[in-house]
């Protein structure tokens, strides 16, 4: 991308973060039920801060911090960044003021605009495209975010009204399964435009005969399960998963509401009856791994995905978060870009050969290589340049607020 094009899309970045926060009430920005949850006040902060801290620090003629203290507050996980708030205490921060962290961010934005106004040096260009692309990923935790600030709120207050959409009373595509060759197969990003260092360095990787199925298991799919006492056998569980389940009386997927008998769910615009043909959403890995199980199939690796996705894929328009329906819809096509984010039986690891790189950006991802589980595929709130092929999502096993589901393999024994 050129420096001009890079300035355009960092305008439009920018404006995108506050418009997602704008139908929110104040209160709502400020709150932090978990851990894993950012205040979305936070979020438009820290975004802020990424750009500061990294760009106009050290490229700003005669730099001067906005706030000595936002270094303190916004810093999210950077060890070179310095001394930051415990992750914990985000939910805190009554001040600075919502319309404060409005202020920094317009100030951040005259002065990369002002930088960018002039000839930048390829390193400026890189990190601004980084930072973009960061703002990007804050954009969809913004949203899976405010669900569950929401979503654990008694009153259950919708973040927008549905639009009318009439795929949501299309059927789902009938469950089968395509066939998938023995080979070796490329893996990882080998585009000219911008990716993650984890999607590289392209490598081979070894398959075996599989059939991965044409879409993600529905939310119907997922109540066979429950019925059929899925939550109450440790046998079909993992220890963990099983320990997991118990600690927490998990007995359906999150935002699951059972009234009078009927299942209801928490989207964004509100509580709604439970939709047969979406894909199941915010369930674990665990339930995922368990639910397969069931079946007596498991899930993908996600070599086997990124293959089929790629073998696979179709033109049609995937539900991102450009098509502002902001819940998974029923599945047209085969759905590997798009609705909800897939679950692996990959951990996160490095590539063969990958190098973490030098400096505050070699904390982007390479120190979080573990533990975790990889999900594929983004979701109906990922923004719609944020997702590819060989993009590599990650998290722990027991998380549930983001918008992940799953779809099943089958072994093609000989
Ligand atoms: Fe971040």
């Amino acid at each position: 991308m050129t420096q001009e094009q890079l300035a355009k899309l960092f305008e439009e970045t920018r404006l995108t973060s506050v418009n997602i926060c704008e139908p929110l009430e104040t209160e709502d920005t400020v709150v932090q039920p978990i851990e894993d949850i950012s205040p979305p006040k936070w979020h438009l902060g820290h975004t802020t801060w990424f750009y500061e801290k990294f760009i106009l620090e050290k490229f700003e003629n005669n730099f001067k911090p906005y706030n000595e203290a936002y270094n303190y507050l916004f810093n999210s996980y950077y060890e070179s960044a310095g001394v930051r708030a415990v992750r914990s205490t985000r939910g805190n921060l009554s001040r600075p003021l919502y319309k404060e962290v409005l202020a920094y961010r317009e100030n951040v934005n005259d002065r990369m605009l002002s930088l960018l106004s002039k000839k930048v040096d390829t390193e400026v260009l890189q990190l601004l495209e980084l930072g973009i692309h960061h703002e990007n990923q804050h954009q969809e935790l913004l949203l899976t975010d405010i669900k569950y600030i929401l979503g654990v709120n008694p009153l259950l207050p919708g973040y927008k009204t549905m639009p009318d959409n009439e795929i949501m009373n299309i059927p789902s595509l009938d469950l089968e399964f395509l066939p998938l060759e023995e080979g070796m197969y490329n893996i990882g990003n080998n585009g000219s435009s911008f990716c993650y260092d984890n999607e590289l360095p392209t490598h081979k990787a070894h398959i075996a005969s599989i059939a991965i199925s044409n879409r993600c298991i529905t939310n119907a799919e997922f109540l066979e399960f429950i019925k059929d006492a899925g939550y109450e056998r440790f046998d079909l569980w993992l220890s963990e998963g099983w320990t997991w389940l118990k600690e927490n009386q998990i007995t359906a997927p999150l935002y699951w509401f059972k009234n009078e008998g009927k299942w209801k769910y928490f989207t964004l615009h509100g509580l709604q009856d439970l939709h047969p043909n979406a894909p199941v959403a915010h369930i674990s890995y665990f339930e995922a791994d368990a639910f397969a199980h069931w079946k007596q199939m498991r899930l993908p690796t996600e070599f086997e995905w990124e293959i089929a996705s790629v073998q696979f894929t179709n033109t049609n328009k995937a539900n991102l978060l450009g098509n502002g329906i902001l819940t998974p819809v029923p599945a047209q096509n085969y759905d590997f870009i798009g609705n909800v984010w897939e679950w692996t039986l990959s951990s996160y690891l490095p590539y063969p050969g990958y190098k973490q790189p030098d400096g505050a950006i070699g904390e982007y991802n390479g120190k979080f290589m573990i533990n975790q589980m990889v999900l594929r595929g983004g979701s109906c709130v990922t923004p719609d340049a944020h997702i590819r092929n060989s993009y590599r999502n990650f998290f722990q096993t027991d998380k549930r607020w983001q918008f992940s589901g799953f779809r099943l393999v089958k072994e093609q024994l000989l």
